[in-house]
């Protein structure tokens, strides 16, 4: 049986079905100078979300004599916080559950978009100061706009769906897709999404390529106007990864009028401190939590203790990422 460390939660019945079958489950977020001491040695697994970081050189420090940790598991979808070739060099699997927050990701991204078109964050922000902002928060409709999707995988598929059947005309840009549906309109140059797109929504990697990719140039060549004549203004929303969208840029477009909207589950730096972005009208967020739903953290829960009973009894499960 094994010793696992679930360093930044995980469904708590999930946690008890790895403790019926006899594992040793510590619940515990760890410093990173606790990581660094080497203190995941003593586990067999660990499991973290987005907030432990599990560079190259935690992964040392957890790979010392007589270390047993074997298996890393990310309870969700990005590995941008796991050294991957660190973990393969010191023969450390790692797993990810790719699918099972992306119904909860679509829903969370298209609530962005219509949560930024009609005003709701805005509108719920002045009514609690006993403003009725009845004529100021005129909003527009998304259909009959033009949606750019950056990246086209399992979640920006879904939204694509959900926007087509909301009356929006998708256009994408992934130059690492094969085939994608006939009515998406697919780019070889991102330039071009921006240039025919007044709502963008991110859904890339973050990568050295991927960094600031939505940045003042960028903005600048959105049109502002909808396929239907509507002068909606520019929309971008990302709940994919901070650091992808040029948050003083985004800034900037929003003061000057560029961007009408800018709506972000992920940031930069997370937790997020003070940012300019908060003080501005066209501006909402949310703290990281487009995966956050009962359904999505069942799912990813049963997936995580199905690849951890694999590696259990076989010492490689099915899937992995190394
Ligand atoms: C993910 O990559 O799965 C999401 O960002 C969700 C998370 O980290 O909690």
């Amino acid at each position: 049986m094994g010793r696992i460390a679930v360093t930044d939660g995980m469904d708590d019945q999930a946690i008890m079905t790895l403790e019926n079958a006899g594992h040793e489950v510590a619940s515990n977020h760890y410093s990173i100078d606790e990581l660094l001491d080497g203190v995941l040695a003593e586990f067999d697994a660990v499991v973290v979300r987005s907030a432990t970081k599990l560079s190259a050189d935690v992964i040392e420090s957890s790979s010392s004599d007589g270390s047993k940790l074997g298996f890393i598991g990310r309870a969700g979808v990005g590995v941008d916080n796991i050294d991957i070739s660190a973990a393969t060099q010191n023969g450390i699997i790692v797993c990810n559950t790719p699918g099972a927050s992306t119904r909860s990701v679509v829903e969370m991204t298209i609530g962005h978009f219509i949560a930024s078109a009609r005003n709701i964050a805005r509108a719920d922000r002045s009514l609690r100061e006993g403003i009725w902002e009845k004529k100021a928060l005129k909003g527009t409709e998304i259909a009959g706009k033009s949606l750019g999707l950056i990246g086209l995988g399992r979640i920006a598929r879904g939204v694509a769906d959900a926007a087509a059947s909301l009356g929006m005309d998708v256009h994408a840009y992934d130059p690492y897709v094969q085939s994608s549906p006939d009515w998406i309109n697919m780019h070889d140059d991102v330039d071009d999404v921006f240039r025919s797109c007044t709502h963008i929504s991110v859904h890339c990697n973050l990568s050295d390529e991927t960094r600031h990719l939505v940045n003042t140039t960028r903005i600048g060549m959105m049109p502002g106007v909808g396929n239907d004549g509507t002068e909606c203004g520019n929309h971008i929303v990302s709940c994919a990864r901070g650091g992808i969208v040029d948050e003083s840029d985004a800034a900037m477009a929003l003061e000057n009028g560029q961007l009408r909207t800018l709506a972000l589950d992920v940031f930069e730096t997370e937790p997020l401190g003070d940012s300019p972005l908060l003080s501005m009208d066209g501006f909402h967020g949310s703290p990281h939590i487009a995966a956050s739903t009962l359904e999505a953290q069942g799912r990813i829960g049963t997936e995580m203790v199905s690849l951890l009973m694999e590696y259990f009894e076989t010492g490689r499960p099915s899937t992995s990422l190394n």
